[in-house]
């Protein structure tokens, strides 16, 4: 399995995906606002799995530029039929993972990812990439299911659904987990919260500094 096999799960369900509600609307508020706050006008901002462009549009208006990318061109297609229905300066839409990226010229004062590092084959890569596509002190703002801290049903399902082409590649690992990799690619953790506004919460809103 590949990162093309990835992109292609994603092109399959990006229609679905566009057509389907956030589950918790409150908790998606509150991860808005508090990312809004931690952006400054000046700001360069990437963000990586945007999916169809949903949290792009809301905070775009809000710094200098913003660059949102997905693996997936399906989504990046309806991200960009959106922006024509109310365009945005500052704001771009492009089919790139975090790994092409870094390989380009481009740096940002804050990258943002909302439930995708858990679907990156290479956790530890990724978040390298990440750190090199930041300025020094810039920022790493992401939110992210934590399938180790969730009911061990999901684990045994999932490779169920994997193998029929109903749920994508996803890493298993705790909150906790997770912070001791972003540190490890080089980052200081800021802060952790919880933003759901229902049943118990296993997507951490971390916020985090290149050191
Ligand atoms: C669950 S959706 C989340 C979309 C959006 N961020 C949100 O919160 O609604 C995950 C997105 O990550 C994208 N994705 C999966 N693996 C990726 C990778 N390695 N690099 C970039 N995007 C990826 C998928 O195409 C999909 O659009």
């Amino acid at each position: 399995m590949s990162s093309a096999s990835d992109a292609r799960f994603w092109d399959r369900s990006s229609k679905s995906y566009a057509r389907s509600r956030i589950s918790d609307q409150a908790g998606y508020e509150r991860t808005l606002e508090r990312t809004g706050a931690l952006l400054k006008p000046d700001d360069r901002v990437l963000e990586l799995g945007c999916g169809t462009g949903t949290t792009a549009l809301r905070l775009a208006g809000t710094v200098e530029s913003y660059l949102a990318t997905d693996i997936s061109a399906s989504m990046i297609a309806i991200a960009e039929e959106k922006l024509v229905a109310s365009p945005f300066a500052g704001l771009a839409f492009r089919t790139a993972t975090a790994e092409a990226l870094a390989s380009e010229a481009a740096r940002f004062d804050a990258v943002l990812g909302f439930n995708y590092l858990h679907l990156v084959r290479d956790l530890a890569g990724t978040l390298r990439s990440i750190h090199a596509l930041l300025v020094p002190g810039g920022r790493f703002i992401s939110k992210t299911p934590c399938l180790g801290d969730m009911n061990p049903l999901i684990k045994l399902a999932l490779p169920l659904m994997q193998m029929i082409g109903k749920a994508p590649y996803a890493g298993v690992f705790s909150a906790q987990e997770l912070s001791g990799l972003i540190a490890a690619a080089g980052f200081e953790i800021v802060g952790t919260e919880r933003h759901a506004s229902k049943g118990k919460d296993s997507r951490p809103f971390i916020v985090a500094r290149r050191a």
